[in-house]
């Protein structure tokens, strides 16, 4: 897609107004990210990243991340040239702090996270502001429509990555600052009950583009992209479905589920509904806390959320037809242990390719070398 396009359909996804929202006569396209008008979808979203059929019904086992390269208290062997002892206990104490100020900023890691590992990998690509040259200047992915204007949490992997450097320089990447602090946030969002293992050893990127965040599914893709989407990166649908219960915490934007609200008709619990109406205030920049009940707590309400009709986003409510959802709704601790599992994995998606051409970042947000 041309830079150009990106940048209006970015500005149409800049929250159109109201009135430009009801859902009847607009098309779906980037992934389900963005609503637009008939002729500008026409002229701005190129066939395939239109909504149309449901691509074929998933199968069931993806090959898993393959996790190359990665071990188990990677900064801790003596003697190895990445021996950097306290590199995991500095994110944590980074990743504490900040969520001690604001919770809401834990969500925001975890979310880093998976916004990271899905686009080229696990290599920081997502942090990036700055790309390969100075004189080839491109949005990055910070400037993605699922990421714009919603990322939050750059600061505590900066915070981070200060501390870690003073103490060994050139030896943490910045892909495992930011898994670690998933994990860390997690613990403490979850009080302690939900403690996943997370490998080390990526290596950070060089190459960023706005356009690549197109690979993440949006809030209104359908069953089948969700379940497609995270196939393609080797997560089966129940890992979809148990990674989907971090939208037990933080917030949203009014934008991506006002098509659900009255006088639309939806599924939506109506009474719920209503409560929304009042946060959002017809206004699409508006943003609401995810899970009604706890809203800084990791847990398993978000499954009853969906079966009781009391979440956001059409993705969210698509998954009320998925089996597990059940079991997870009564099984807080079965879905805990499950989403240990799928974070790990999740930070098991490595690109080979551009692994090869990978770096220690010194500083997180630009690349090595960027001069300036
Ligand atoms: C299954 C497909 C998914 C879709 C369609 C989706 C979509 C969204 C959307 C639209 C938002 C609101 C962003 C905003 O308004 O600024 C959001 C927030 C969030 N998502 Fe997802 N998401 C998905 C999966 C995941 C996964 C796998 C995780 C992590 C494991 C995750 C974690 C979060 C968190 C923590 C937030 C709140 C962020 C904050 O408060 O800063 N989501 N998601
Ligand atoms: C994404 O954007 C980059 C930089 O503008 C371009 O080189 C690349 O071909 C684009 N990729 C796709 C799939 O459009
Ligand atoms: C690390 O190895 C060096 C030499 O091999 C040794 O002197 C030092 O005590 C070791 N440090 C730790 C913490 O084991
Ligand atoms: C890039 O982002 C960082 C924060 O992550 C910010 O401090 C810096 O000023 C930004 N640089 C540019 C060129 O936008």
């Amino acid at each position: 897609m041309a830079k150009q396009q990106l940048a209006v359909l970015i500005t149409l996804l800049a929250f159109l107004g109201p009135a430009a929202c009801q859902q009847q006569g607009l098309h779906i396209c980037f992934n389900g990210w963005l609503k637009v008008p008939p002729l500008l979808s026409y002229l701005l979203c190129p066939p395939g990243s239109r909504t149309t059929n449901p691509p074929p019904s998933p199968s069931p086992n993806p090959a898993p991340p393959s996790g190359a390269g990665l071990s188990y208290d990677y900064y801790n062997n003596n003697g190895s040239s990445s021996y950097c002892p306290s590199a995991e206990s500095l994110v944590k104490d980074a990743v504490k702090k900040a969520i001690d100020m604001d919770p809401g900023v834990g969500a925001g890691l975890i979310r880093l996270f998976f916004h990271d590992c899905f686009v080229r990998g696990c290599d920081a690509s997502v942090l990036l502001n700055t790309t390969t040259s100075k004189d080839s200047p491109t949005d990055t992915e910070r400037e993605g429509p699922p990421n714009k204007n919603s990322l939050r949490g750059f600061e505590v992997i900066d915070a981070a990555k200060a501390a870690i450097e003073a103490t060994c320089p050139g030896t943490v990447s910045c892909a495992d600052i930011v898994a670690f602090a998933a994990r860390d946030a997690s613990s403490l969002l979850s009080y302690g009950k939900i403690n996943m293992k997370m490998p080390g050893g990526r290596l950070d990127g060089r190459v960023s583009f706005a356009n690549e965040t197109d690979q993440l599914p949006g809030p209104f893709s359908s069953l089948a992209q969700l379940q497609s989407s995270f196939r393609e990166k080797g997560l089966s649908s129940d890992e979809m479905v148990t990674l989907s219960g971090a939208h037990s915490i933080g917030k949203a934007h009014c934008g991506f589920f006002s098509d659900r609200l009255p006088p639309n008709p939806s599924t939506m619990d109506y009474a719920f509904a209503t409560e929304l109406e009042v946060k959002c205030q017809g206004n699409e920049a508006n943003m609401v806390h995810q899970d009604y009940q706890t809203a800084y707590v990791l847990d398993n309400k978000f499954y009853q959320n969906v079966r009781a009709n009391k979440v956001l986003f059409d993705s969210d409510d698509v998954l009320k037809t998925v089996r597990e959802v059940k079991q997870n709704a009564e099984y807080p601790e079965i879905w805990e242990r499950k989403f240990e599992k799928a974070m790990e994995n999740l930070g098991r998606i490595v690109d080979v390719k551009s692994r090869r051409e990978g770096e220690i970042r010194e500083t997180c947000w630009r690349v090595n070398g960027a001069g300036y």
